[in-house]
């Protein structure tokens, strides 16, 4: 027990320091608590909650019990503005993702939207964000890989007779070069595999935006407009006050907006072309909601990888996002596949396990600088040039902000005009009324050492490590993860 306390406090000697957290007056007077509008849609405050997965729906996409209670929850910590997580608009199997590509999802969204107007007083925002990926496989077995899925060409045959030195591999039967390479060691399977047959066989079979020899990923521009137009269309039906198009970290969109994006067909190359399905994307969800309901993007402000887009193309996109009329921006960085870890065999890769991974969710352990406000530059950056050309789109920071003072700094300074807070939110989902009733020294503090991203890294339930095993008597029923060992949501607090 004391060995506990004893790692639970030199975690919090690694957090910023907090002089004092404000009074009420304070609070009240603040600019983080001053109201804000993202188009259409008024907030109450400047705090927000962005989007996070916690693996609670349905193999098929619905909504639980246990969803509603995890956006309940966090209503009762009256953010200004909520974001429920990415949100598949697609309908196809997806496993425990939430999924909002058909009607018959609406019902079951619309639970969270009166948990969450009911839980917050009508205080919360809620936006969802909407999401489109492409194909990833889990990284095979080696004998699976080169018996059944490598396809063998006559370029593979001509590398293998090469590296083996003998003409014959180039029309030997098919069985016989599969069995040469079950048998062959790395080196030489690293000789004789193309480069993207190698990171198949290393990391599983996964889809790009390139792929335009796919069918489906060359009409990607021609489907996409009007699924996620629909999706907007659903959120609206279910009531949400937003929709979030997420156009960051390792899916669809953002590769459409990454500089390795180099389609030849009008999508990809120049800025100008990767930017064009997007706007395309928006273009299609506003003709469809109309200004009823917020329409805004999450986005990179820098990729964080070889080769990828950086802040210059960031501030260009958010240039353009702003001319379109997006009603706001919020700024993310980085959780790309293409730095991702090999996996081990039989997982899926993982974009958050790499560099640009770590510099989405930084932890304390990262380096010197560690998480705290580490991304806000690039948020500040991009609003900068808005400010700069004549465009008041409000731009949301994320990353590492788990104080008052931090959040308050960011505005005042003019880097951001909201400012996000997911993991300590997670942790403590009360912690933005705990401040405005002036008792921020009873918030419980994030670590920044990511345990709940090690469990979204498995796809188990998401909790925190700081409540996940604390029970209460009298509190009633309390959900439980499959495990039977953490509980789903934080406990109570009394205000
Ligand atoms: C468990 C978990 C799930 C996440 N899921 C999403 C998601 O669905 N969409 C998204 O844009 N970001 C997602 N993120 C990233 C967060 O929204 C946020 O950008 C990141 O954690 C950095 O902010 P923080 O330091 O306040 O946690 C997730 C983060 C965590 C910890
Ligand atoms: S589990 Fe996640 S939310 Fe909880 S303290 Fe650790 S990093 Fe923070």
């Amino acid at each position: 027990m004391e060995r506990k306390q004893e790692i639970e406090e030199r975690r919090l000697a690694r957090l910023l320091p907090v002089r004092r957290w404000p009074t009420r007056e304070e609070a009240e007077a603040s600019l983080w608590f001053s109201p804000i509008r993202y188009g259409p849609v008024q907030a109450r405050w400047r705090t927000w909650v962005p989007a996070m997965v916690p693996w609670r729906a349905t193999e098929d996409g619905f909504v639980t019990e246990a969803v509603v209670e995890w956006y309940r929850r966090f209503a009762m910590g009256q953010p200004g503005v909520l974001v429920v997580e990415a949100t598949g608009i697609r309908d196809i199997p997806s496993g425990p993702l939430l999924r909002i590509g058909h009607d018959r999802y609406i019902e079951g969204l619309r639970r969270i939207v009166e948990a969450v107007r009911e839980a917050s007083g009508g205080k919360t925002r809620l936006f969802i964000q909407l999401i489109d990926f492409l194909a990833i496989r889990r990284r095979p077995e080696k004998e699976k890989f080169f018996r059944r899925y490598l396809s063998v060409d006559g370029a593979l045959r001509r590398r293998l007779a090469e590296v083996l030195g003998e003409a014959r591999w180039e029309d030997a039967p098919e069985a016989e070069i599969r069995e040469a390479l079950v048998g062959a060691d790395e080196a030489t399977i690293e000789r004789v595999l193309s480069a993207r047959d190698l990171e198949s066989y290393r990391f599983g079979y996964r889809e790009r935006v390139t792929d335009v020899h796919l069918p489906h990923i060359r009409d990607l521009p021609k489907i996409l407009p009007g699924l996620f137009a629909d999706a907007a269309w659903r959120a609206c039906e279910a009531g949400f006050d937003g929709v979030e198009l997420h156009y960051a970290h390792a899916y669809t969109m953002a590769s459409f907006l990454s500089a390795l994006n180099d389609r030849d067909d009008g999508y990809g190359g120049r800025r100008e072309n990767r930017i064009r399905l997007p706007l395309e994307v928006y273009q299609a969800v506003r003709e469809r909601v109309g200004n009823e309901i917020a329409v805004g993007c999450r986005f990179l402000g820098d990729e964080v990888i070889a080769g990828g887009s950086t802040l210059d193309d960031a501030i260009y996109f958010g240039l353009r996002f702003a001319e379109a009329g997006f009603d706001f921006l919020s700024v993310s960085k980085g959780g790309k596949f293409e730095d991702a870890k090999q996996p081990k065999v039989g997982q899926a890769a993982y974009p958050y396990t790499g560099r640009s991974g770590h510099e989405c969710m930084p932890t304390v352990g990262m380096d010197e600088r560690g998480p705290f406000s580490r991304n806000v530059p690039l948020a500040a950056a991009i609003r900068a040039a808005l400010r700069e050309a004549g465009f008041t789109t409000p731009v949301i920071a994320a990353g590492g902000i788990s104080t008052f003072d931090q959040a308050e700094e960011i505005l005042a300074s003019g880097q951001a005009d909201a400012v996000a807070a997911a993991r300590q939110t997670l942790c403590d989902p009360d912690w933005f009324l705990k401040i405005r009733l002036g008792r921020g020294s009873e918030i419980r503090r994030c670590f920044f050492t990511n345990y709940c991203e090690a469990l979204d890294q498995a796809h188990k339930e998401v909790t925190c490590q700081r409540w996940d095993r604390l029970f209460f008597e009298g509190e009633g029923k309390v959900l439980m993860a499959k495990d039977g060992r953490r509980r789903l949501v934080a406990p109570p607090w009394q205000p």
